[in-house]
């Protein structure tokens, strides 16, 4: 007996004990049910996400708090971009307000990234580095990628800007990919699959002709800047992971005028365009799954 202990068994958490999420309640009134509805979902072949990709309540204020910040400074952003500005004042702008909220730039030396937001205009497709040679022109389209660490907790989202007199053929790039966005989140509710979202995603790009970037994607965010699952595009309804309650992930497709295919910058190794050179569109919100549907943290 003593010996069969010794064999690996998994830790079994009581019915009366609290509960591993650190709400403190009792595990038979708290995620028993739901432990019990995810192992089924799992026998049946399907990824599910790991306990710790669940948010409790009090991390998931503290994720409000720092997204309330990373909306302030895309709105400060939205208020000053126009044609003339380099994208170092851009970073210029977020370091300013995120810092004077409280908050630290999560891209500023994240594996050594140079900048505290990202700035991707035209071809590139993302992770465009600011600086203080590039000058925002009339007709230019660019996507400005905000993230916010505060006390630890992280949020993240994107936004496009038409700088001036942009074409009808790039503003319906952007307006698209917006709402293939808004899609996306439709289908974001408990015990659905990350493939529900991925597919409205897709479908919407693809009906108005473009093409969606496959190797890129989006993440789980909250504890970290980049947690589990990777987020895809180009998946199909019912596949990829398991949507529940407390999961936290950001939908940030990217989408192409032309073809899929990008390449990465030879010489700075982060910026990242398409191979024809066609021009690119992302925006970016942050998702809570919540019991009856979803919340936007972060947009
Ligand atoms: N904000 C980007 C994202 O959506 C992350 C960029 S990493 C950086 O995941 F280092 F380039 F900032
Ligand atoms: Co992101």
């Amino acid at each position: 007996m003593e010996k069969k202990r010794l064999i690996k068994v998994p830790h079994k958490i009581g019915r009366n004990d609290p509960c591993w999420c650190g709400s403190g309640v009792k595990y038979k009134n708290c995620h028993e049910d739901f432990d019990r509805r995810i192992s089924m979902i799992r026998m049946q072949g399907h990824v599910v996400p790991t306990h710790d990709l669940i948010k409790n309540e009090q991390q998931i204020e503290k994720i409000r708090q720092s997204a309330k910040i990373n909306i302030a400074v895309l709105d400060e952003v939205a208020d000053k971009i126009r044609a003339g500005m380099s994208t170092e004042e851009i970073d210029k702008i977020v370091y300013d307000t995120t810092t004077k909220m409280g908050g630290i730039p999560a891209p500023l030396n994240y594996e050594g990234f140079p900048k505290s937001v990202c700035t991707s205009i035209n071809e590139e497709v993302c992770h465009g580095i600011p600086s203080p040679n590039i000058i925002l022109r009339d007709g230019d389209i660019i996507n400005v990628d905000c993230s916010t660490i505060l006390d630890g907790y992280f949020s993240d989202s994107s936004r496009m800007f038409c700088i001036g007199n942009v074409s009808e053929e790039k503003k319906k790039l952007v307006q698209t990919v917006k709402e293939c966005v808004e899609l996306g989140l439709e289908q974001v509710k408990p015990w659905g699959f990350l493939g529900d979202m991925s597919q409205a995603v897709y479908d919407h790009a693809v009906k108005n002709g473009y093409s969606v970037v496959r190797n890129i994607g989006g993440h789980g965010v909250g504890l970290e800047f980049h947690e589990e699952p990777w987020v895809g595009y180009i998946f199909k309804r019912g596949t990829q992971m398991l949507m529940v309650p407390g999961m936290m992930f950001t939908i940030e497709p990217m989408v192409n005028m032309g073809r899929a295919e990008v390449e990465v910058d030879e010489v700075n190794d982060w910026t990242v365009r398409t191979v024809d050179k066609s021009p690119s569109a992302q925006w970016e919100i942050q998702v809570l799954v919540t019991e009856d549907g979803h919340e936007v943290i972060s947009y």
